[in-house]
């Protein structure tokens, strides 16, 4: 006879009747059998549970309806991968990333806003400050961009040695991982400053463009009758020693999308000018091809030992 191993006891637990399980009990029940050893996941697991049941109850889920939600997840599984993460899809047009982002990253006035970091980061290359970042083919179309700026701390002081992490699609509103005319790496560059901080590198005017809708993210969007653009936007994250790792992007000012991003990334301050310089001794010295879009941003990090404050608190 197969010996039935004990169940594992964390604490002491009453047994529970089997006639306890109906609407009205199954939600203690269960928590009561919580007791995850660490009291941070037992708390996000029980509340995890009761919203779940509440979120049941209150709209009387069916069978058919419960199954087609657990096969929708499955299939969100599914379409995740290396270079596209679906769960990071779902979560930025449910706003769920811009809540936990704006929930943790509160910090100085003046500090470079953080938002979502959305389902296209993947490790850049390293590359030489002021280097290209487009293909010969996008760097042929125009819309020649110019960005630099500084990494500092909100006193002003510049961040030596900050590693800056950029990508951003192209004029079409793809990324390399999107588009296999591409190479990895395209449209993307690890930056490291030097001791005056700053930054600059050569790329083309984003575009705005759709969130991929090919998959379970895009059923999403066309059950909820949402649109699926986002404002064009250029991926910046910095890491640096001794301060808080910044995720962020910088927006073109002017988009038609700023108020209505399907990701809702958008917030005051990360949104930038995009002039034409179109004097030739900066377009000589500056190593364009012609006109080209002069784009100024200081990054300003928050040191890592800021006071932690909870943005509900
Ligand atoms: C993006 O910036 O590429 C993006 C962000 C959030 C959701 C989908 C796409
Ligand atoms: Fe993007």
């Amino acid at each position: 006879m197969t010996q039935v191993p004990p169940l594992p006891v964390h604490g002491a637990r009453q047994a529970t009747a089997p006639d306890n399980l109906g609407v009205d009990r199954i939600t203690a029940t269960v928590l009561s059998q919580v007791n995850a050893p660490d009291p941070r996941i037992g708390q996000l697991a029980a509340s995890l549970i009761s919203h779940v049941h509440d979120f049941i109850r209150e709209n009387h889920v069916t069978r058919d309806e419960w199954m087609a939600g657990l096969d929708f997840l499955a299939r969100v599984g599914h379409w995740t991968s290396e270079t596209r993460n679906e769960f990071i899809l779902m979560s930025d047009t449910s706003g769920c990333s811009t809540l936990v982002d704006a929930l943790n990253n509160v910090g100085p006035a003046n500090m470079t806003p953080t938002t979502v970091e959305g389902p296209f980061h993947s490790s850049a290359p390293p590359r030489q400050m002021g280097e290209v970042i487009a293909t010969s083919v996008q760097w042929a179309r125009g819309d020649w961009t110019l960005m630099h700026g500084r990494v500092t701390d909100p006193g002003g002081n510049p961040v030596a040695g900050a590693r800056i992490d950029i990508w951003q699609a192209d004029q079409a509103g793809l990324y390399d991982v999107q588009d296999d005319a591409m190479r990895p790496g395209d449209l993307r560059a690890l930056l490291t400053t030097g001791t005056n901080g700053r930054y600059w590198f050569r790329t083309v005017k984003p575009c705005s463009y759709p969130v991929p809708t090919d998959g379970p993210g895009g059923e999403w969007l066309r059950a909820t009758g949402r649109q699926p653009m986002r404002p064009a936007h250029i991926h910046v994250r910095v890491d640096a020693e001794g301060f808080r790792p910044l995720t962020t992007h910088l927006f073109v000012a002017g988009d038609p999308y700023l108020t209505a991003d399907a990701a809702f990334g958008v917030r005051e301050g990360l949104t930038v000018d995009f002039p034409m310089q179109d004097d030739p001794v900066e377009i000589a010295a500056n190593g364009m091809p012609g006109p080209y879009f002069d784009v100024s941003y200081d990054l300003v990090l928050v040191p890592a030992d800021w006071a932690t404050v909870r943005a509900d608190q």
